[in-house]
């Protein structure tokens, strides 16, 4: 059985599907602070089984040992966690207390009822600014928002606790821009209000709920000026993960992987892709640089490539076609409930 923090949102859910149907079962612990039971149903329905869900918030660390204390957990994979960057500027503390703290709780948790394998969820965010492309794992880390510093912070943590006791296995996977949504468009992203993120936002412009696409800064070192990401599909993350679970047993200490393509795409490619993928115009508009954001971020995923004997697959234009198939569905959805 995994434990599966943050099952719910995104990621979780999307690794939910993959993680049962490489046969594993799953418990999912989430306080639904950013998604809802929704998006358990929906995994439900994917894979024709019923999943076992705890409403917990990892903050509550009595509720958090009993559930580890429950169950018979052969690893924990911990996704929870708030992840909005702009968010995490304006209220830290919130930020420390959810990420930090709970993280705290759910390692004394599993410490206490001798659960010792861990698969969490970091960022390229604790990368910062570049030294160099692509970006490999021993790269200078340097968070630039307080977001990215719980990560760091988490990861010394898991660094000092596997110091402290050989017993434990971690894996630590860096995620690059993970977009996309299970391709039958019965599972992907809900973001709360106006999506942050470049990918749902062009959605809701294709889908004519916006006017158009704000690209932030045309003036970078780039290709074209505009900022250049490594996007992968979310189902070629939750492959990494499947990936991730099955080395697990043979780590001693902590490792760590980056999860990207290694390719980096342009804003403007982007769009391009989207375009071509709906098959609707997409306006966009230059407005200034979106502060806090770097010109370039790509990974070199060769490590676990070797490792972990795991690749991204999945196309841009994949990613476009699975998003664009999601947001059809949650259109659709919407106009039924009116
Ligand atoms: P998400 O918000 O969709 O999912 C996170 C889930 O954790 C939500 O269901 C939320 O309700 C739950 N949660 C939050 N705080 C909790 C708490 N204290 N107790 C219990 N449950 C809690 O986000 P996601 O995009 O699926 O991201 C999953 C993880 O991956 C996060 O840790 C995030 O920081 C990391 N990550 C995400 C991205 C990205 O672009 N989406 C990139 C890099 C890393
Ligand atoms: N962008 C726009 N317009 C938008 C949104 C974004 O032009 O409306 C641009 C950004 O400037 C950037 C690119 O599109 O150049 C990607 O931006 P995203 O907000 O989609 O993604 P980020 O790279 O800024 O950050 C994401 C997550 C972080 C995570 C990071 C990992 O939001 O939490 O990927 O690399 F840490």
């Amino acid at each position: 059985m995994i434990l599966v923090t943050g099952g719910a949102g995104y990621i979780g859910s999307h690794c939910c599907v993959e993680l049962i149907e490489a046969g594993h079962d799953v418990l999912v612990l989430d306080n639904f602070s950013n998604s809802s039971q929704d998006n358990v149903h929906r995994v439900e329905r994917l894979t024709s089984k019923s999943i076992a869900v705890e409403t917990v918030d990892l903050r509550d660390k009595e509720q958090t040992r009993r559930v580890l204390a429950e169950g018979r957990f052969d690893a924990v994979i911990h996704f929870a966690g708030l992840k909005a960057v702009g968010e995490s500027g304006a209220d830290p503390l919130r930020y420390y207390d959810n990420n930090v703290a709970g993280t705290v709780n759910l390692l004394e948790a599993m410490k206490e009822t001798g659960t010792r394998n861990l698969v969490f969820s970091s960022s390229a965010t604790v990368y910062g600014e570049p030294e160099r492309l692509p970006l490999t794992e021993d790269a200078r880390t340097d968070a630039t928002n307080p977001y990215g510093r719980t990560k760091l912070h988490i990861e010394q943590i898991l660094r000092d606790l596997v110091a402290s006791a050989s017993s434990w296995s971690v894996i630590l996977l860096r995620y690059f821009n993970p977009v996309g949504a299970h391709e039958t468009g019965e599972l992907g992203e809900e973001p709360n209000g106006t999506p942050n993120n470049l990918v749902p936002y062009v959605m809701g412009v294709a889908g004519g709920h916006r006017p158009h696409v704000r690209v932030f800064g045309d003036d970078y070192p780039t290709r074209d000026g505009t900022g250049v990401r490594d996007y992968i599909h979310v189902m070629d993350l939750a492959k990494g993960h499947r990936a991730a679970l099955q080395r697990l047993p043979s780590v001693k200490g902590v490792e760590v992987y980056n999860l990207g393509t290694g390719t980096g795409y342009s804003v403007l490619e982007v769009l391009d892709a989207a375009r071509a993928a709906t098959g609707e115009p997409i306006p966009h508009v230059v407005q200034s640089r979106r502060p806090g954001d770097v010109a370039e971020c790509y990974a070199d995923p060769s490590l676990a490539a070797r490792q972990l004997g795991w690749r991204a697959e999945r196309s841009l234009q994949a990613m476009m076609e699975d998003a664009w198939r999601w947001e059809l569905r949650r259109s659709q959805r919407r106009a039924d409930e009116h």
